[in-house]
């Protein structure tokens, strides 16, 4: 893997046990006489690189693996086949719906999150960035996050991503729940965190952003990259889906 590739899949397969039949407890484990488990395989046999400083969009309909792809990449799930190799630190995985505890207030949310990514806790510049970018009031910020509707949720999670200074930031459709207004203002952050040469990976169902933010794409189909190239291509392919 060269020094300018930050991301490297290689023959990457992902699969879980899933429980379709509706089985709850012990009781339905006894008195059901299959086995409610089934291996579903999710990704299959991915391959793609990411350069430093590439944006690439990741399209695909509802339950193709967009989110697990994320997933891993970040860690949260481990391949059980092939090779992944990062080569770089992540702004927190917020922006891909997990990480924020619900429990803690808007603010307990900031300092957990900016310590534990190796920000300085009392970071006040950090902490002022965060409250001026999500424009949440103070009296939101001090209720449990658990109290949030999704797009407060989405304004806290975004602001703490971009405020880490990190190389690989990952956005998994954040921006569909917040309103128009904050959609446009986080679209011109990820363009700014793109002019600063980090590496973006963009899950999102708008190919015209997709288009115009991002160098390359991968279009997933079933768990398997059915394209991968220049976004204007991929987009094409991905409308065509439909
Ligand atoms: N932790 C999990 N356990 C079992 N199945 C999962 C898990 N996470 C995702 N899946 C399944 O993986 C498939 C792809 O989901 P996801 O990656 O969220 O798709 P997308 O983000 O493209 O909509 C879905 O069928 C989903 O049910
Ligand atoms: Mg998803």
């Amino acid at each position: 893997m060269s020094n300018d590739t930050l991301i490297s899949f290689d023959n990457v397969s992902i699969s879980f046990w899933q429980n379709n039949m509706g089985v709850h407890s012990i009781k339905d484990l006894i008195t059901n006489r299959k086995n409610p488990f089934v291996n579903k395989t999710i990704l299959k046999n991915i391959s793609f690189e990411v350069k430093r400083g590439e944006c690439m969009g990741i399209l695909g309909r509802n339950g193709s693996g967009k989110s697990t792809l994320l997933r891993t990449i970040a860690g949260l799930i481990k391949p059980q086949v092939g090779k992944m190799t990062i080569n770089g630190t992540f702004a927190p995985i917020l922006a891909i719906g997990a990480g924020l505890e619900l429990e803690l207030s808007g603010y307990e949310n900031m300092h957990l999150l900016l310590s534990l990514y190796g920000k300085a806790r009392k970071n006040t510049n950090a902490i002022q960035s965060i409250i001026d970018f999500s424009e949440l009031s103070d009296e939101v910020l001090r209720m449990p996050a658990k109290r949030y509707s999704s797009g407060m949720l989405a304004r806290l999670a975004f602001s703490i991503s971009v405020a880490n200074d990190a190389d690989i930031l990952i956005i998994d459709e954040v921006l569909a729940v917040g309103d128009q207004g904050f959609q446009t203002k986080c679209m011109e952050k990820i363009y700014q965190v793109k002019a600063e040469g980090k590496t973006i990976l963009f899950v999102s169902h708008f190919p015209d952003d997709v288009m115009r933010l991002c160098d390359t794409a991968i279009l997933l189909e079933n768990g398997t990259i059915s394209y991968r190239g220049p976004s204007k291509l991929v987009c094409e392919q991905y409308n065509n889906l439909f």
